[in-house]
């Protein structure tokens, strides 16, 4: 029986973030799609839908009445969910999407990328805008309340201004570089304007990525002629995502796959008189914890699903921009690195 005082949702693709990463005992909770909804008291968790029955005899583990079906249309016409979670593999988001849009969902969570290119990704935010849905893509790091105070704090001059920008991903531009781009754009447009021009290059060392997804580095400027780097390491040795911000007065250091915030001041070098340097005593500009990211995303849905003035923390948009940013850093580099320049919709 459905509880009628609580939102109906539903979970599309059960599989790692759909599902798995719940049993993951590292890993801070929520940890998944599936766990996310059941954590909400505001929301009813009523089924999963997935190729693999196997998928919810793992679900029924956190929660015995979670049904299961491996039809989206019978799933959402028997159960009316008034959210899905999308969390299927990322060629398939763009045909699910539009599938739960002409079924009449209104708030819609997709996990990232936005769709597997940018002809996929235009159509769809099309069909998105005309049809007024409300699209969360999970960039993870734009629900992490820590990262979203420190733009606050970038903006009002923790640094300075903004002098040069580096920063690290793994494992395929479109599946982890997109985090990256997404990130970088998130904290820097309101200080340096739009990313509008790219290089981009190969990665001729060693790296691991999938064949359909390799791994690019890039030059990427902003429109106040700030240039960020962005480069790729091999997960099969680490995996990272590390920003470095060097600003006027000092530098911040996004490490530890995010979870650590570090500010660093200008000190006098005790080598050099008359010289400065950045200090040796960092400051720790949050805990150095994952942070519950998952929370603030079915917070937002459930928000923008209540209040008609109510947007995505991350929209279709946002992540259409990150794929328009993909695109152009491949087209340069199948193109001797050549500059690409980025229109803006
Ligand atoms: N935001 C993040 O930090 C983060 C982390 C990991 C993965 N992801 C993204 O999440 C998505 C899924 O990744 P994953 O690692 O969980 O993949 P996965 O392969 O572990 O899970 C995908 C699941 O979707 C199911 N599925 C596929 N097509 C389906 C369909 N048409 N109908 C119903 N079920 C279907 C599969 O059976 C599988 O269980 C990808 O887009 C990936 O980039 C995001």
């Amino acid at each position: 029986m459905k509880n009628k005082s609580k939102i109906p949702v539903c979970v599309i693709g059960a599989g790692r973030i759909g599902l798995f990463h719940e049993f993951d005992k590292k890993r801070v909770k929520p940890a998944s799609h599936v766990g996310m909804w059941l954590k909400n008291k505001d929301c009813e968790l009523l089924a999963i839908c997935d190729k693999n029955e196997k998928n919810h005899f793992i679900a029924k583990k956190l929660n015995k009445k979670i049904k299961y079906y491996t039809n989206i249309k019978k799933m959402v016409d028997e159960l009316k969910p008034k959210i899905v979670s999308i969390a299927t593999w990322k060629d398939t988001h763009y045909s699910i999407t539009k599938l739960c849009i002409n079924l009449g969902i209104k708030v819609i969570v997709l996990e990232k990328p936005l769709a597997n290119n940018i002809n996929q990704a235009k159509s769809l935010l099309k069909i998105i805008k005309k049809n007024k849905v409300k699209v969360l893509v999970n960039h993870r790091r734009r629900f992490d309340t820590e990262i979203i105070k420190l733009k606050k704090k970038l903006e009002e001059g923790i640094i300075g201004n903004i002098l040069q920008v580096s920063s690290y991903y793994v494992y395929g531009l479109l599946t982890t570089g997109t985090h990256a781009i997404d990130t970088l754009q998130f904290l820097l447009e309101g200080l340096a304007g739009k990313i509008h021009k790219v290089h981009g290059f190969e990665n001729k060392f060693g790296n691991f990525a999938s064949s359909d997804d390799k791994n690019y580095d890039a030059i990427l400027q902003f429109q106040n002629g700030l240039k960020v780097t962005l480069q790729s390491l091999n997960i099969k040795k680490y995996d990272i995502f590390d920003f470095y911000i060097y600003g006027t007065k000092g530098k911040i250091l996004i490490t530890d796959i995010g979870r650590s915030i570090i500010k660093y001041k200008i000190q006098k070098s005790p080598e050099h008189t008359g010289f400065e340097e950045l200090s040796k005593r960092p400051e720790n500009l949050c805990k150095p914890k994952p942070r519950k990211q998952f929370l603030k995303l079915a917070e937002n849905a459930i928000e923008c699903l209540n209040r008609k003035n109510a947007a995505p923390l991350c929209s279709a948009t946002d992540s259409y921009k990150d794929m328009e940013i993909i695109n152009k850093i491949i087209l340069s580099a199948k193109n001797g690195s050549k500059e690409k320049k980025i229109k803006f919709e």
